[in-house]
Formats: structure tokens, C-alpha cells, sequence
């Protein structure tokens, strides 16, 4: 088969992230803020992604200088908008990166990150029943701000009018542009280098383009989503909000996939976030990226994880933190006010008090006692510490990395170790201890006398 009959695949998007979103009050883009642990236009990629749009037929429109940004997108291409002049405008930059567009292009905000698949597929399915473009439009309690859809008496959409352009009569109408539109490939570029200018805000705008494929006796749609989708974050409180809406998804995600959350709108977690089956969390949990949870793993409350992951039938806190790099082993436990980094606790080993396990190993069923500390800087660089297999180590130890704890080994309570274990060995590093009988009774004696106190 030649090159020529291959079939072009059916979908392509154009999303528009120039905007610098001066309303965040930030010194980086918009769209590279994060919600639930990863960045709104990630987002939006992600469920284009879920939709089946090949990477290559995604491209993403930057303002100059945005390098975080098409740092999101790779490996989708980036055309940037050196000027600012409005959506169409905007939208039209894309050309270059799409010479031979496909049956559907869609065009999305890469500020709007609460969009499903399931409703883009509506889009691209109203689209191939015929309509040239279909736009995705919601009922809105106040709709102040946002484009309305005229429609004819049959629901097709004949118009849409910024707010800022339309008339008392239209300004009535509930039913609002989300900005999201599935346009025929073929038409796009045409319909976008005939959009003028000649409106309130002196704007390019990407609406204009179902007037003019009206004109050209083209049908056009609105499918109808849900007002919880269409978000687009302006401020920091509309990231927040975003934030809500996300978090209630995932916590009901991770309970449909079979985790228990004992009190869900106090568990925090991120896109990324992996639960396996049976998994408990307690109350006042937060799941950074990159967190990974085997079945029936119990997580108590008030614990912190980001960059780790958990073997199956681990214990894990009240006030546990596992921060990147820690690998807990099966059934191991992690006590309160345990914090572990860029260690592995191997399996069945407990950590259950008050302890600090950085840059080591804990080898599988050692026990750490309460108040032990891996001392692994120095300042200048970060040491390795190494706990064998069945290690015992005694309260409130030091152990100074370099070191290692050979397998069977028992470290006393107390002991600032700074050389080398061997397996089965006991280390004490404390200095003697002296009784002295009667010494307490003779000393506050002798105070009273000198006091007249007690
Ligand atoms: C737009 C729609 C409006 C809709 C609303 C939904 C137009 C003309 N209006 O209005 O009908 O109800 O969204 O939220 O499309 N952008 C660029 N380059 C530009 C201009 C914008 O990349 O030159 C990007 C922005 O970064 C943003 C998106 O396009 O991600 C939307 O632009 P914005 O100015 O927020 O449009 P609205 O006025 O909200
Ligand atoms: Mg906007």
C-alpha cells in the first residue's frame, strides 16, 4: 500500500496556552501551576491522550519565552503566538504544525483542566454525524463573562456572541460557550483567516468562526456538558476550587478501584497516585507525586508520602512521612513521627517511633528502635548508612554514616556508632555507669542545711 491511501488519522487538537494569566499574580505561565501534583496543561494533554489523539497532531500554541511550558508539551510540537490578539488568532498559529488536518480538530484552553474524555468523544461523535463544527456549551448560573449560544428553533447553533458584544436579549441566554470546539479539519484554517477583528475588545475571536460556517450553508451544534467541566482557572481561588473538583474525583476513583478512605474530603492525592486493592488510609493524609500502595497496605492518619512506594501489608503511621526514594518492604511498619528518605525499609522491618532513616538500608525483620538517627551529612556530602537482616537497633542511637550494621548485629540504646558492626556483634558505645548508694539522700540533705528550703 502506498503512503497516499493510507488513511489520515481522524483526530488532531490545537491547544491554546499563550495566555501568561495575569490574574494568578505569578512569575511562571498559568498553565504550568499545579493541581492534584500536576500542571494544567498536563491535564488537558492527558485526556486528549486518553481520547486516542496521536501526540504528533497535538500541538499546543506558547507565548514567547515560555520554555516550562513546551516543556509540559514535548514531545507534542509548540508553535508560539508572538502577539497576543485573540483566540482565533491564536488558533491559527497551528497551521505549520498541521499541513494536512484531519476530519476533526479540536481546540481546547489549556487552562481549563477539568474536561473528560467521555464528553470530548460526544464532541468528535456529533462531528462525524456531519456538523462542521460543534461547539461544548453548558448551562450557567450566572453566565456573566462568558460567550452565548444563539440557536435556532431546531437547538443548531447559529452564533456565538462574546458578552462583551451582545445585546440585553442575548445576555439572557443561559447557555455559555466553554471554549471548547470539534471543527472539520478541512475548513479550520479557511474559516480562521476570515475571522476579523471589528468588536469590543478589538480581538481575533475563535467564536466567530460558526457565524462564517453558517454562511457557507454548514451545519453547526452545541453539545451540552456539565457546568463542573468547563472551569477554566483565572485566579488562585478558581486553582483551589479546580482543586476540589479534582480531589473528588480521584478520592472516588481510588475507592471504586478499592481502597477504603475513612473520612475521603480529608485525603488528599495526586494523578498519579496508585492504590492498591484493601488499602486503608485514615483521615488527614496527603499524597504527593508519584506514590505507589500495595494491597491491603493500613495507613493510619496524618501521614505524608511523596516519590514512594509501599510493598503489600505494610503498617504505615499515625504521622508517618515517606519522602522520595523511600521503598517500604511487605509488611514492614513505619511508625508515628517516622520519617524515611531515599532508604529501603526491607520486608517485615519496623521503624515505629520517632526516627529518622535517610540514604540507608534497613534490611529485612531489623528492628530500629525509638529516637534512632541515620547521621548521613556531614555537611558537605550525604553517607550511606547500612542496617543488615535482623539488626537490632537500641533506642535513641546515632549511627554516622559511612557505616554499616552487619546482619544479627545489636547496637545498645544510646551509642553514637561511627565504625563498622560485624553480623552477630553487639555494639555499646556508652561510658560505664556508676551507682553511688545513698549519694541522692546525702545530697538534699546537704542542700536543705545550706537552703533552709524543703
Ligand atoms: C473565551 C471565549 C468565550 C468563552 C470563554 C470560556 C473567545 C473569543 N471567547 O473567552 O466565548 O465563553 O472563553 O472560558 O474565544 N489565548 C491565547 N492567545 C490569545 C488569546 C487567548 O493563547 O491571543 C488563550 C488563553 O491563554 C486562554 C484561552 O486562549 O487559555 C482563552 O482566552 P481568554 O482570553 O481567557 O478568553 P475569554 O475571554 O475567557
Ligand atoms: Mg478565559
Amino acid at each position: 500500500m502506498s503512503p497516499q491511501t493510507l488513511a489520515a488519522p481522524a483526530l488532531a487538537a490545537i491547544v491554546l496556552a499563550a495566555g501568561m494569566g495575569t490574574r494568578m499574580r505569578s512569575t511562571r505561565p498559568k498553565v504550568t501551576h499545579a493541581l492534584a501534583g500536576w500542571p494544567l496543561l498536563g491535564h488537558v494533554l492527558d485526556t486528549l491522550d486518553a481520547l486516542g489523539t496521536p501526540a504528533e497532531k497535538t500541538v499546543v500554541v506558547v507565548g514567547p519565552d515560555m520554555p516550562e511550558v513546551e516543556a509540559i508539551a514535548t514531545p507534542r510540537p509548540t508553535v508560539i503566538q508572538a502577539e497576543r490578539l485573540g483566540t482565533a488568532h491564536a488558533a491559527l498559529q497551528a497551521r505549520p504544525a498541521l499541513p494536512a488536518p484531519p476530519e476533526t480538530v479540536l481546540i481546547l484552553f489549556g487552562d481549563s483542566p477539568l474536561i473528560r474524555p467521555q464528553t470530548l468523544r460526544a464532541m468528535v461523535a456529533r462531528r462525524a454525524a456531519g456538523a462542521a463544527v460543534v461547539v461544548l456549551g453548558f448551562r450557567a448560573d450566572d453566565p456573566t463573562g462568558y460567550g452565548r449560544l444563539v440557536t435556532d428553533t431546531d437547538g443548531d447553533l447559529k452564533a456565538i456572541v462574546e458578552h462583551k458584544d451582545a445585546t440585553e436579549d442575548q445576555r439572557a441566554i443561559s447557555l455559555c460557550n466553554s471554549g471548547v470546539m470539534a471543527v472539520d479539519g478541512t475548513r479550520l484554517f479557511g474559516l480562521l483567516d476570515r475571522v476579523g477583528n471589528t468588536n469590543a475588545k478589538g480581538e481575533y475571536y475563535l467564536t466567530e468562526i460558526v457565524a462564517l460556517a453558517r454562511a457557507d450553508g454548514l451545519a453547526c451544534a452545541v453539545v451540552e456538558g456539565d457546568e463542573s467541566e468547563m472551569l477554566g482557572i483565572n485566579t488562585r481561588a478558581q486553582l483551589a476550587a479546580a482543586g476540589r473538583e479534582v480531589q473528588g474525583r480521584l478520592r472516588l476513583m481510588a475507592m471504586e478501584g478499592g481502597a477504603t478512605l475513612i473520612d475521603p474530603d480529608t485525603v488528599f492525592l495526586s494523578m498519579d497516585t496508585r492504590l492498591g486493592r484493601d488499602v486503608t488510609v485514615g483521615p488527614f493524609c496527603v499524597f504527593g507525586p508519584g506514590v505507589t500502595i500495595g494491597d491491603g497496605v493500613e495507613i493510619k492518619g496524618f501521614c505524608h508520602f511523596e516519590g514512594c512506594a509501599v510493598e503489600a501489608g505494610a503498617i504505615l503511621g499515625p504521622y508517618a512521612r515517606l519522602r522520595p526514594g523511600a521503598a517500604v518492604g511487605e509488611g514492614a511498619h513505619i511508625g508515628n513521627f517516622v520519617e524515611v528518605k531515599k532508604a529501603s525499609v526491607e520486608d517485615g522491618a519496623k521503624v515505629n517511633h520517632l526516627t529518622y532513616i535517610g540514604d540507608a538500608r534497613v534490611g529485612a525483620g531489623a528492628n530500629v528502635g525509638a529516637g534512632t538517627i541515620t547521621c548521613n551529612y556531614d555537611g558537605f556530602a550525604k553517607h550511606h548508612t547500612d542496617i543488615g537482616a535482623g539488626a537490632f537497633i537500641g533506642s535513641n542511637a546515632a549511627l554516622v554514616a559511612p557505616v554499616t550494621v552487619g546482619d544479627g548485629a545489636i547496637v545498645g540504646a544510646g551509642s553514637v556508632v561511627t565504625r563498622d558492626v560485624p553480623a552477630e556483634a553487639l555494639a555499646v558505645t556508652r561510658a560505664n555507669q556508676i551507682n553511688r548508694e545513698g549519694w541522692a539522700a546525702k545530697f538534699r540533705a546537704h542542700m536543705r542545711r545550706l537552703t533552709g528550703k524543703g
